[in-house]
């Protein structure tokens, strides 16, 4: 059994409606997971929730439902979500399912007996709203905490915690000499500065049941629930090990999961994250892994947050941008090409509706959709959709643009990947201006001229198809339907210039990004 490429994304809280920064995730790590199997890769692609906590258990509280059923409610609606989207995603993980829960519970098992955890008790603020303690020395010169804290509230608690002091060292060498780890490298370098800086605090990895009651027991003492991070990073060997991934079950020892279908995913390839869960994504992931006995991820892909016009979104003030409404008015591949055109992966982005429009109107419409559908209908008009000789005009140009394109995809700079694909939209249709077919068509003189104008803008097309397969898709199948090709634009040495045929009859043309008029309101 090969190792396959393994991507995941954050698991969203359940406490809300997917918004644009899920979106963006969620689509983020499905162009990854489409490039990595049209190169030639098996791949494992897991989304999907985190149910645990005090934030849905309160939420349920307000919607006055069990947290179960609450949680079912939602995600059904954050399933639906993830089909609008059209991810590819090979399993869906739901940290209240019995399959996760058995695996939460024999790490921790496994861990107190390997005497990695103690318990004492802490006096001092807390925050609802994190989750977790804040020190003192968190509080601003009025003798309040950071708005980020929500409510703070003194407590004094007995929990159990996990002993990080002994891990700082060799995580920071971890770090600096593996500087794929963490990207982009300013990430990297803040996770750094925070390690260097500062002496890890124990990690408490329980709340009493008594004022928690929705979350994992703590098998080796029932008066506890696990913290919900504790829960939630888990899912990324939960799912694997209930699918029989030989590394996790070795290392915990544990005997489940299907030998038969099993899947050798462990050690993820890439953990895509938000910037606001870095720290325990970098810091306490690691640290739970090593203690367990498994190997690291290889890399944590750290994008940045999208606002709405210049402000932070949010529900309250309805500055929201809702990706359901976009796609269900621009079409989905119009929402996922913007998102990964608009922001490279790391920086912080600004949705404006102006933005999405210009980028449609220019890139979508006039850019990519004007190319297809001109190339296409003038062999249509010109040759009855028959494919001319092979040419290599463009051949050159194509193939250092593909080049190009294919190794960003592997290296997941994906924005990139969308510039050099463009050159090649921006390339044939500034031939298509130069060579001016629809004046060589008038010229049976320059008949010969025509047909190799025409293989060259045919096969341009059908070249962008494969390159555009993980990030549109849909518009990628239309493409290669419309030249009547069988099978799927769907791995990436389909790149390669010369794949059309002589004589091969083209489908019909028709618009894959209508031009609209009016930016939507
Ligand atoms: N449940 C935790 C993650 C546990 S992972 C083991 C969580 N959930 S979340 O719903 O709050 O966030 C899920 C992901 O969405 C995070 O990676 C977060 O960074 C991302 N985003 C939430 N809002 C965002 C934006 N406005 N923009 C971009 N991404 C954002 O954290």
């Amino acid at each position: 059994m090969s190792k396959c490429f393994y991507i995941t994304t954050a698991i969203d809280y359940v406490n809300g409606q997917p918004h644009l920064g899920h979106a963006y995730e969620k689509v983020l790590a499905d162009v990854v997971a489409r490039s990595r199997r049209a190169l030639g890769e098996g791949v494992f692609f897991l989304t999907g929730l985190d149910e645990h906590g005090q934030k849905v258990q309160q939420a349920a509280q307000v919607a006055g439902k069990s947290a179960q059923l609450y949680c079912d409610e939602l995600a059904g609606i954050w399933q639906v979500f993830v089909t609008k989207l059209g991810l590819t995603n090979d399993d869906f993980v739901r940290t209240t399912s019995a399959r996760h829960k058995e695996v939460v519970q024999a790490i921790l098992t496994k861990l107190h007996r390997e005497g990695h955890f103690y318990q004492a008790s802490t006096e001092g603020f807390y925050s609802t709203k994190e989750e977790t303690f804040v020190t003192a020395k968190e509080r601003l010169p009025d003798g309040s905490f950071p708005a980020s804290y929500g409510e703070v509230v003194q407590l004094a608690e007995t929990n159990w915690y996990f002993k990080l002091g002994t891990h700082q060292q060799w995580l920071i060498d971890h770090i600096e000499s593996n500087p794929a780890f963490i990207q982009p490298d300013y990430r990297r370098n803040e996770v750094l500065g925070f390690l260097k800086n500062n002496t890890l605090e124990d990690l408490c990895i329980s709340r009493p049941a008594a004022r928690l009651t929705w979350g994992i027991p703590v098998p080796f003492d029932p008066a506890y629930v696990t913290y919900v991070w504790f829960d939630a990073l888990v899912n990324y060997i939960s799912v694997p090990a209930a699918l029989g991934d030989p590394t996790v079950l070795g290392a915990l020892q544990l005997a489940i999961g299907n030998r038969q279908s099993a899947i050798a995913a462990w050690p993820a390839d890439a953990h895509v994250i938000g910037k606001d869960i870095i720290k325990f994504h970098a810091v306490y992931w690691p640290i739970m892994l090593k203690a367990m006995g498994l190997p690291l991820p290889k890399q944590l892909l750290v994008h940045g947050w999208w606002q709405k016009d210049g402000a932070k979104m949010s529900k309250t003030t309805g500055n929201v941008v809702d990706p359901v409404a976009i796609i269900d008015d621009w079409g989905l591949d119009a929402f996922r090409y913007y998102v990964v055109r608009e922001l490279d992966i790391g920086p912080d982005g600004n949705w404006t509706d102006a933005g999405f429009a210009a980028r449609y109107q220019a890139e979508l419409a006039n850019g990519l959709g004007n190319l297809v559908n001109r190339s296409l209908s003038m062999l249509k008009r010109y040759r009855n959709g028959v494919v001319p000789a092979r040419h290599d005009a463009l051949s050159a140009e194509a193939s250092q643009f593909a080049h190009a394109a294919i190794i960003a995809l592997r290296e997941s700079r994906l924005q990139d990947a969308l510039v050099e694909t463009w050159k090649l939209v921006t390339r044939a249709n500034q031939y298509v201006d130069q060579t001016a077919p629809f004046k060589l068509a008038k010229d049976p003189a320059q008949a010969a001229r025509l047909d190799e104008v025409l293989y060259n803008l045919v096969e341009s097309c059908r070249i962008l198809a494969v390159l555009l397969h993980p990030f549109i898709p849909g518009t990628s199948a239309k493409i290669f339907a419309q030249l009547n090709l069988a099978g799927a634009p769907d791995k990436l040495a389909l790149a390669a210039w010369g794949g059309l045929q002589q004589h091969h009859a083209i489908g019909e043309p028709a618009a894959l990004f209508p031009r609209r008029d009016q930016p939507k309101a």
